[in-house]
């Protein structure tokens, strides 16, 4: 069996110390599951510039190309003293665009034992289990003409462009269609086709997608106000969303106040197939580099845990081994297992460490 080689960013502020306990659960893994899994880690973030003058170091950059998949954590902060250009040649924006990452993929769900920490009633929010998907690579945030300008009269003027043509829509179009058939068989499409031309034509590509190559997905289309609304009244009715760029984020943080808190969030960035068969991807939680809480150990690992978990399912193609992590991450918290952002008054908080030890505990008794 071809062995997988993940290559694992830790990066700045709260990065390394989420993806320590994720490292952790992996190895847990490979030994006693013998999971054909290589972790390799590389300097990336301040401490790399600290050391070479770069933020992604040549060799990290190489090993950013190579990688079967990427684990990691994020990167941000206050870098005194860091020229701009440096900054911005070392982006995480940079891997996203360098491996054509157009897919990204947030799973939020409710889980149970958070119902407290969740701002929708349980009754509302039991069960929810949405796969959003965003393009990550085009739309508004991408089009040119793009800047802002002085007028002949003195009025200052702002312009971005929307633009998508149909092999863009086409291809994060089809990777929902492929995500949902592995689920339950729905996709839900969200655009602004009652006022915008590029939703005319996202809808008409998905829809003409859906009849050539998906009959057996079942395809519904929606506004994208109204999904907005529909995502706090009823988010059980979702099981993959696909949408643009600009909606994605939006509707994508909305979805993710349901898990309780930021921390809790994974995700997953993907790209085209290639010929080996084989798909670029970039694992991270959805959190930043938490500057507020970093290096006190507090920061809460599940995001990070979770975010391998989706290695696990879309890389490595395991769907027991991401289950079984998922499974771990569940019972620690039907335990009692809570970092400070998901503690409630009176609930004892747990270091990074420590949830890691409640995970690792549950995987055990999982008989892993
Ligand atoms: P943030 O996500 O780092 O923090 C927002 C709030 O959530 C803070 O109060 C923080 O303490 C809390 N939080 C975040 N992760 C947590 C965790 N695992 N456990 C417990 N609490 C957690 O967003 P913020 O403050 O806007 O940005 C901080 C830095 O992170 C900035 O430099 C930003 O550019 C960068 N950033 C990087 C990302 C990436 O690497 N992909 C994504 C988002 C932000
Ligand atoms: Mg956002």
């Amino acid at each position: 069996m071809k062995v997988h080689r993940m290559l694992v960013l830790g990066g700045d502020g709260v990065g390394p110390e989420v993806i320590a306990q994720a490292l952790r659960v992996a190895r847990r893994l490979v030994e006693r599951r013998a999971l054909p899994l290589e972790l390799v880690e590389a300097p990336y973030g301040y401490s790399a510039w600290q050391q070479t003058g770069a933020i992604m170091p040549p060799a990290t950059l190489d090993a950013v190309m190579s990688a079967d998949s990427i684990l990691f954590g994020a990167i941000g902060g206050e870098y005194d003293g860091v020229p701009m250009a440096v900054r911005r040649e070392g982006s995480v924006l940079r891997i996203r665009r360098e491996l054509n990452l157009f897919a990204n993929l947030r799973p939020v769900r409710h889980w149970p034992a958070l119902s407290a920490s969740c701002p929708l009633r349980a009754a509302v929010a039991a069960g929810t289990d949405i796969a959003l998907v965003r393009e990550n690579t085009g739309g508004l945030y991408f089009g040119s003409p793009r800047g802002i300008e002085t007028l002949a009269d003195g009025r200052r003027e702002a312009v971005n462009t929307q633009r998508y043509a149909t092999d863009e829509i086409e291809r994060v179009a089809r990777f929902a269609f492929e995500l949902a058939r592995t689920r339950r068989g729905r996709l839900c499409s969200v655009d602004k086709s009652n006022v915008l031309e590029t939703g005319v034509l996202w809808r008409q590509t998905v829809t003409a997608l859906h009849q050539r190559e998906f009959a057996d997905v079942e395809l519904s289309h929606m506004l994208v106000d109204n999904c907005a609304m529909q995502l706090v009244r009823a988010p059980t009715q979702f099981d993959v969303v696909v949408t643009d760029n600009m909606f994605g984020d939006i509707l994508s943080d909305g979805a993710g106040a349901i898990a309780g808190s930021l921390g809790m969030l994974p995700s997953a960035s993907l790209g085209s197939v290639r010929a080996d068969g084989s798909r670029p991807a970039l694992y991270e939680p959805v959190h930043g580099s938490a500057p507020d809480i970093a290096g006190r150990g507090v920061a809460n690992p599940l995001g990070a845990i979770l975010s391998f978990a989706l290695a696990l399912r879309y890389s490595l193609r395991l769907p027991d081994e991401a289950e079984r992590v998922e499974r771990a991450v569940a019972t620690a918290l039907g335990n009692g297992a809570r970092t400070a952002d998901v503690a409630g008054t009176g609930e004892a908080a747990l270091g990074s460490q420590a949830m890691g030890d409640a995970v690792l505990g549950a995987l055990e008794r999982l008989g892993s």
